[in-house]
């Protein structure tokens, strides 16, 4: 079959003149990868990584990735590119992963990091700023994770979004605004959105306000969930400006995101228009959950039962258009590709298993197979 045709000359000219491009990886110039990622040397047992379009493919070179190549291990791996802020743009982080091996049980994330990380030490402890991605163990946890680091703390997605299982190639994508909206998107579809604020567990954060003991804070606490239901202009009725300080009326206000019937959070009137918090209120502005001041790398640190899954195609940019077409122009222009290769090994394999059934039973009718008449699946291996 014909290579699938990649306009990566339009995409350049593109991300020249609409988008950021932070980072940008397709492993598509052999070993040389190798200068651009790190492997952590903080445990000696670290599993390693290949460069590998796996066994069945879209395309052999476009379909290189970071595959993990050792069973039971932990891997923690790294990039870094030119640090930047998010504060005020978007952010999305894209990429693509393939659980060819049938993952029983391991991570398929990724984890944006601080300029500051150090590279050869990376571990399961080294302070992230967000963790994106499909996390699998048995039938218990086949998830999304949507892990976002601000004030401190991390701060795991309520929505529970279910990954993809199978052996395919999919499309990751996670988009944060700067007005606290965010998208997850799955092989270019969307698989949940709406406001962080609501979808994100915040608990820890509030109970962190608590502690600090200003007084503005008596007002923080217990209007937290008032003050979405207070509509209109004005502040809350019990407002103290003695004890709050004073709130500046004529600032803006924020109009929550129009929720859509069914996604509506209850007891929220969907019309609420939502004061803009204190200056110096000391728990979310509408830039803490977005803003992530110094970027400045990207990895891979998580465990695999069985290995085998293959990373590619990683973009950081602060433009969903551009990345909605990064997202075409390589797992849209393969995954068709892979899908047949797929089907046809299968078949292949499925006709010499057959083949090799067929040269036996002569030999089983005569007594001398050694597997069970009675249990014709008896020999093969089982998938878990
Ligand atoms: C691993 O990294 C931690 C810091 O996170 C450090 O304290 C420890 O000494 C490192 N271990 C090795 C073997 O490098």
């Amino acid at each position: 079959m014909a290579p699938p045709r990649v306009a990566l000359g339009a995409l350049f000219v593109l991300r020249a003149a609409l988008a950021a491009v932070y980072f940008q990886e397709q492993f598509l110039d052999g070993e040389h990868w190798r200068n651009r990622w790190v492997p952590s040397t903080n445990d000696s047992g670290f599993g390693h990584f290949r460069l590998s379009s796996g066994k069945f493919y879209g395309h052999i070179e476009k379909d290189k990735g970071l595959q993990t190549t050792q069973d039971s291990r932990f891997y923690a791996i790294s990039a870094r590119f030119p640090p930047f802020s998010s504060r005020g743009r978007p952010l999305v982080l894209q990429y693509t992963v393939k659980h060819e091996q049938k993952m029983d049980c391991g991570g398929g994330y990724v984890k944006v990091f601080p300029a500051g990380l150090d590279q050869r030490q990376l571990n399961n402890k080294s302070p992230y700023y967000i963790m994106f991605g499909p996390d699998i163990c048995g039938f218990d946890i086949t998830k999304v994770h949507v892990i976002l680091q601000f004030k401190n703390q991390y701060h795991e997605n309520k929505k529970s979004i279910r990954c993809k299982v199978d052996g395919y190639t999919h499309l990751y994508t996670l988009v944060l605004r700067p007005d606290l909206s965010y998208e997850v998107r799955i092989d270019g579809q969307v698989a949940e959105s709406g406001d962080i604020e609501y979808d994100w567990n915040l608990e820890s954060l509030k109970s962190s306000a608590k502690k600090t003991g200003t007084e503005q804070q008596g007002w923080e606490q217990k209007d937290w969930d008032k003050q979405f239901l207070e509509a209109g202009a004005g502040a809350p009725s019990d407002w103290n400006s003695k004890l709050d300080g004073d709130v500046d009326l004529q600032a803006p206000l924020l109009q929550k995101p129009p929720y859509q019937d069914g996604l509506k959070p209850e007891g929220i009137d969907s019309n609420v228009w939502l004061h803009r918090k204190p200056k110096d209120a000391n728990y979310l502005a509408e830039s803490d959950l977005t803003e992530f001041d110094d970027i400045g790398a990207i990895g891979l640190e998580l465990w695999q039962v069985r290995s085998g899954t293959i990373f590619d195609n990683f973009l950081i940019t602060d433009d969903e258009e551009y990345a909605q077409k990064f997202g075409k122009a390589t797992w849209g222009e393969t995954k068709g590709p892979e899908k047949e290769m797929d089907e046809i090994q299968g078949k292949e394999e499925m006709k010499l298993a057959r083949e090799q059934d067929e040269a036996e039973l002569p030999r089983a009718r005569h007594g001398q197979s050694p597997r069970f008449p009675g249990f014709p699946g008896f020999g093969h291996k089982k998938e878990l």
